[in-house]
């Protein structure tokens, strides 16, 4: 019997090892067919898994309920698994260089209760090699087995989008990838059982861990040049929507959008390829300047404001500015990495101290990362400018009389930063407000 087959089954267990944003929907889907012990580090989290509450939304509180998941804290509950799944974080150091102290310590934990005959796959973003140069080692190490002989490793690259209920984890094509054939067909056939869109077999783990980097990297360097853009169309004086708009009209030209790139994949995952990169002697000359680009733009969306503040001849230093939107993407709680605090810590620098409001956001991580309290929307008034920077659903629905109640009335040009270009420039500029976005 091989190993999916005994997954199937019921005779084995399969597991997952972290459970954030993407661990946790792929324990919850396999738990419908399979039997699933979850693991993280997290004893907070885990209970809160245990009481039916989704701190990260992807499922919802119904789903974490009703979940088969065995959620635990517990490393030794990863011995009853054959298969094991790892989608520990992998952020970078302050320095732009890969910090591997999550998935080295995932793979310690894993080691040291790997039992023989299982299958190990890394979900991590990482660079080309680190599973099988960094990972496989510690393995061997913690368990005493022998990686080929008593386990099997592979690589297969997590593609969900957190917030996004069309590109799920059942709907995108997954790429697996396995230590030799025999491995890949397994691999392939435990992920074919939740993943309705089907899996794309690798070349090599390496090519898995090569693909996934370059898709956020490629993403990267796209809303670069979309920044770019913006900032040489600003000075123009042309509106840089407008004209993609009217470019978007050809076949062939690719339809990114300006803004800030914020969150740990598409903001992160290009240090990882040019970090390796920069080990075999090359420096990078695209990814990282599209990085430098995309880092620097709150503080240029700040600047712009000062200058429309300016334009509006409201003093800067006593401007009572509210930002809207503080995740690092619509309709997502998570506040990690967020650029909206370059906008906020660049206008400290001019004396003006932001209130901000966000619903959507996780409040306790925003005032423990970044110490942050938010303001309830409601208590947002008499303000002399907005920044619209997260285009929550919530915000979409905004109309301008919403909008309007937002500001003082002192008799000054109301200005308005529309970070995303939700709302209707001409409306908003025809109602005298100075009204600017990417
Ligand atoms: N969130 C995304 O949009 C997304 C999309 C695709 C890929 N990825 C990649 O997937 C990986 C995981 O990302 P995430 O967003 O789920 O991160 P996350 O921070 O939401 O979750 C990771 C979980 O791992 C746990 N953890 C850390 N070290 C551990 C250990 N040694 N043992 C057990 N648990 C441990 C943490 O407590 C946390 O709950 C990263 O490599 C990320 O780049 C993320």
């Amino acid at each position: 019997m091989s190993l999916y087959e005994e997954i199937v089954s019921g005779k084995e267990k399969l597991s997952l090892v972290g459970l954030g944003y993407v661990g946790m929907p792929i324990a919850v889907a396999f738990a419908k067919k399979i039997k699933v012990v979850g693991f993280d580090l997290n004893t907070a989290k885990i209970e809160l898994y245990k009481s039916g509450v989704d701190p990260t939304n992807e499922v919802g509180d119904e789903v974490i309920k009703a979940t088969k998941v065995a959620f635990t804290a517990d490393p030794s509950m990863l011995r009853e698994a054959k298969f094991h799944i790892v989608a520990v974080p992998t952020p970078v150091n302050d320095d732009h260089t890969p910090d591997l102290t999550p998935v080295e310590g995932a793979s310690r934990i894993l080691g040291q209760n790997l039992t023989k005959g299982s299958i190990v796959v890394f979900e991590s973003t990482v660079y080309p090699g680190v599973t099988e140069d960094i990972c496989v080692p510690i393995l061997e190490k913690e368990s005493g087995l022998k990686c080929g002989v008593d386990f099997k490793i592979g690589y297969s690259p997590e593609r969900i989008n957190p917030g996004d209920k069309v590109h799920r984890l059942e709907t995108i094509t997954k790429i697996v990838s396995g230590m030799d054939e025999e491995t890949l067909e397994e691999i392939a056939h435990v992920y074919e059982l939740v993943v309705e869109a089907g899996v794309y077999r690798a070349a090599s783990i390496k090519v898995a861990e090569a693909a996934k980097v370059i898709e956020n990297s490629q993403r990267d360097i796209n809303i670069a040049f979309m920044n770019e853009l913006s900032i040489i169309f600003n000075k123009m004086g042309i509106d840089t929507k407008s004209v993609l708009e009217a470019a978007g009209t050809k076949w062939n030209f690719l339809k990114f959008q300006p803004g800030l790139v914020g969150g740990h994949c598409i903001g992160v995952d290009p240090y990882y390829l040019t970090y390796k990169a920069e080990q075999l002697g090359y420096h990078s000359q695209i990814i990282l300047s599209g990085r430098r680009i995309n880092d620097d733009m709150g503080k240029y969306v700040a600047e712009t404001l000062v200058k429309n503040l300016i334009k509006a001849d409201i003093p800067v230093k006593s401007a009572k500015v509210a930002i809207l939107g503080f995740t690092f993407k619509e309709n997502c709680p998570d506040t990690r990495n967020t650029k909206i605090i370059d906008i906020y810590n660049e206008l400290k620098e001019y004396g003006i101290t932001a209130q901000v409001t966000d619903d959507n956001a996780d409040a306790d991580e925003a005032k423990r990362l970044y110490g942050i309290e938010f303001t309830p929307m409601k208590s947002i008034k008499d303000c002399d400018a907005v920044i619209l920077a997260v285009a929550h659903e919530s915000y979409r629905s905004l109309e301008m009389a919403d909008i309007d109640a937002l500001y003082a009335d002192r008799g000054k040009a109301k200005v308005l930063t529309d970070l995303k270009g939700i709302l209707d420039k001409k409306a908003y500029t025809d109602a005298g407000y100075i009204y600017w976005r990417l």
